[in-house]
């Protein structure tokens, strides 16, 4: 199977030196020319859990470098979520008949490539494996993570199979039969978990231990859960169940429902979020395809999504750098 990884950063880089390490027939591309250079005199470096494993010799060139005569039975898409939309369309002609690509971006990024550019060639997958770039080339591995992969139609085909057992080889891959189902559960937490804390610059476990915490999280959880079952999805357990106890209404089951948040705070509570690291380096976020991807299904579905309109908006403004997180902005929002 020949791959190409797209985007040599913290995932990629990490997916591509355990891969090239395996032995596995892959490619690189990077965003230009400088990178691509920069990594080939550098090789990759990956240390952390999973063990240190490096790759001195590395077949890499710019994404535009690639082109006739090349052909790929699976494209991995490690880029952020508004780089994999830019370059899916141009990758998708580097694919053998048969081939695929496979987006491991969280929320709607696979079914949105899947609407632009036909169901046939998008996978779909995300990752629960963590890994963060020290300097471009050096990756660390944060955890013993898996990417968790599927068809967005649902079912396990053969080529889920093929991609499975090929990129198994180098890191741990699982298939699911539901993989929107588990997309969405993901989204739930993404939405509230990641979003929220860094909105306030806090964790969960800090944002939780206010009362404005909690209302924000709840209803930002449940804005997001209405929108999935209302265009029928099926949802997946991932860490926790996705649907609260005694949702949507079941007051007596509130004690259910704080031992189903200490279990999201036990499991995702400790974690500074991704969204919030993007901030402070001044980067773009991935809000759209998060909060602003449910925003766009709940209005299309007649959902009301108010706090997270409300939410992606704030993303927006502190991105502009018109606002900054702060944990104040949580008693607003519960307001
Ligand atoms: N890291 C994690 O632990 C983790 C865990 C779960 C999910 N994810 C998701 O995985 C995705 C990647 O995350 P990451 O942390 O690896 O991001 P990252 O470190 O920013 O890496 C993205 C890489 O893609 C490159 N890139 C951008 N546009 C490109 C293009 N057109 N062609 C080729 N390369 C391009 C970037 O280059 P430049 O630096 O030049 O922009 C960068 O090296 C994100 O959607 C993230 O949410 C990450």
């Amino acid at each position: 199977m020949q791959m190409l990884i797209v985007g040599i950063g913290a995932l990629g880089g990490t997916i591509a030196a355990r891969a090239l390490r395996a032995g596995l027939p892959v490619r690189l591309a990077a965003r230009n020319t400088e990178s691509a250079e920069m990594l080939r005199r550098s090789g990759l470096r990956v240390s952390g859990i999973g063990g240190e494993v490096r790759a001195d010799v590395i077949d890499i060139a710019a994404v535009e470098d690639y082109g006739k005569g090349d052909q790929f039975d699976l494209i991995l898409l490690a880029t952020k979520a508004q780089d994999a939309l830019e370059v899916a369309p141009y990758v998708v002609g580097l694919l053998a008949p048969e081939g695929a690509i496979l987006p491991i971006q969280n929320g709607g990024v696979a079914r949105v490539l899947a609407d632009r550019l036909g169901e046939r060639p998008i996978l779909g997958g995300f990752s629960n494996l963590g890994a963060t770039m020290v300097e471009p080339g050096v990756y660390e591995q944060k955890n013993a993570g898996h990417l968790l992969i599927g068809e967005l139609a649902g079912g396990v085909s053969e080529r889920v199979e093929r991609v499975a057992r090929a990129l198994g080889r180098a890191i741990e891959v699982r298939v699911t039969s539901n993989l929107t189902g588990a997309i969405w559960s993901k989204l739930l937490i993404n939405c509230s978990v990641t979003t929220l804390g860094a909105l306030c610059s806090q964790t969960m476990r800090q944002y939780m231990e206010t009362e404005a915490g909690k209302k924000v999280f709840r209803r930002t959880y449940e804005e997001a859960l209405s929108v999935a079952l209302a265009i029928g999805t099926r949802l997946e357990r991932l860490a926790v169940d996705p649907i609260p106890p005694g949702w949507p209404s079941n007051f007596a089951a509130e004690e259910h429902y704080e031992s189903w948040v200490e279990a999201i705070i036990a499991f995702y509570g400790d974690v500074k979020p991704s969204m919030l690291q993007d901030l402070e380096r001044g980067r773009k976020t991935e809000v759209d395809f998060i909060n602003g991807y449910v925003v766009t299904l709940g209005h299309a579905s007649g959902v009301p999504v108010h706090m997270n309109a409300t939410i992606t908006d704030l993303v927006h403004q502190i991105e502009r750098g018109v606002l900054q997180p702060t944990r104040e902005r949580m008693n607003d929002l519960a307001d």
